[in-house]
């Protein structure tokens, strides 16, 4: 049975041919650890990683490559911020459509007694009121943590009102990219103007490079404020028993994912070469016809987000009295259509939405998804539906 990988918002599939060719060139022929030592390997090694971080300036708009910091995941990056940059007595806003690699460590700190939370009211929409903002900040409110879109209904989130916003009242911002990098047009140093202190991104989903991969720009003020994560061998100072302050050092102890950057280098140039409005003219119209076939199949409702409002290829369903991991079972096994039921490791947004605890069903079209795709896709979840209801 041929299978349809309809599950791009958990990671990118396919990758670029380029990215497969490159971790395997690494492995093969270069293998050496970058930064720690001065042989030619290790000097080729340091060049990936330099390059990588070349390209993700470019994408992010970054004018200096040391404020980008390289990291396992996206996970890894939020947890750089909550863990490091978060002091005792702090105050975080956050939204409740924030995954858990956001509302776990803010909770457990919470749990701990060393910080409070408060969750800013979103619509269902994406729009947020800014007298919320004003309302639920405090003298000690240091963070606002905002997830550019929505992992279970594809919103977008007007990150540019509310940094703008946050600057005016003292507050730091974090934004994950998760959803959005790749697709979006990103200037670090104008949000950076406007009042944003980290963006958190990971390297598998639409940047398409491999898993173990993603990455953190910071701020240089923030990045003094904000304590290492990790410590450890830099390469770099390494008579001072203390982790180096100069980035990205500061930040990226022990030896990096350097086949896994070979391949973001390749995907990044891949990015690059196609050009991000392609790519994004390319998800839209898949996610119209996507969207426009769920409203023509009786007994699904689309939770989220109009094709008319900001929003992200990831399209989430419910029934009326059908289980969403059902119908995603069926789907694989008797179709071969890949989906995610569920939680999506972000229960907050299913409380938001009024899909709690069952989930929804989500499709999730990404760059190499082809129309005809959809089109079978969208028969076998018609078919299914009518034959489970
Ligand atoms: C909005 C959001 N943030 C964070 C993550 C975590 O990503 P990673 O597993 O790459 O760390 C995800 C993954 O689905 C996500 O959708």
């Amino acid at each position: 049975m041929k299978t349809i990988y309809l599950d791009n918002a958990a990671t990118s599939f396919p990758k670029p041919e380029g990215v497969v060719r490159a971790m395997c060139s690494f492995m093969e022929n270069i293998g050496a650890n970058p930064g720690r030592g001065g042989h030619s390997g290790s000097l080729t090694a340091g060049r990936i990683i330099l390059e990588a971080r070349e390209l993700l300036a470019d994408l992010f708009g970054v004018a200096g490559v040391n404020q980008i910091i390289l990291t396992q995941n996206i996970t890894h990056s939020l947890n750089l911020v909550t863990k490091g940059y978060l002091k005792a007595g702090d105050h975080v806003i956050t939204t409740r459509y924030e995954h858990n690699s956001v509302l776990r460590p803010l909770h457990r700190l919470k749990q701990a007694g060393t910080i409070t939370l408060d969750y800013l009211p979103v619509t269902l929409q994406g729009e947020v009121d800014l007298q919320d903002l004003e309302r639920l900040q405090r003298s000690e409110t240091s963070l606002l943590i905002v997830n550019h879109a929505s992992n279970v209904t594809g919103l977008r989130l007007p990150v540019e009102k509310l940094s703008r916003r946050a600057k005016e009242l003292g507050l730091a911002v974090l934004i994950d990219t998760a959803q959005t990098a790749g697709g979006y047009n990103y200037n670090w140093e104008q949000l950076t103007a406007l009042g944003v202190d980290f963006i958190a991104f990971t390297g598998h989903k639409g940047l398409m490079g491999p898993q173990g991969t993603g990455g953190l720009i910071i701020s240089k003020e923030a990045a003094s404020r904000t304590a290492p994560f990790i410590e450890g061998g830099t390469g770099s100072k390494s008579d001072e028993l203390l982790q180096p302050e100069l980035l990205p050092d500061k930040f990226e102890a022990g030896t990096q994912n350097t086949p896994g950057i070979a391949g973001l280098t390749a995907a990044l140039k891949f990015l690059q070469e196609t050009g991000r409005e392609e790519i994004a003219r390319v998800i839209k119209a898949r996610t119209k016809q996507l969207y426009r076939g769920l409203q023509e199949i009786s007994g699904v409702e689309i939770v989220g987000p109009g094709l008319e409002n900001p929003r992200v290829s990831t399209l989430s369903i419910a029934f009326e009295d059908i289980d969403p991991a059902e119908v995603a079972f069926r789907l694989d096994q008797d179709y071969g259509v890949m989906t995610r039921s569920g939680l999506h490791c972000a229960s907050l947004a299913h409380k938001a939405v009024g899909t709690y605890p069952a989930g929804t069903l989500r499709f999730s079209p990404g760059f190499f998804t082809t129309e005809e795709e959809i089109e079978a896709a969208l028969t076998a979840l018609a078919e299914l539906v009518s034959r489970l209801s």
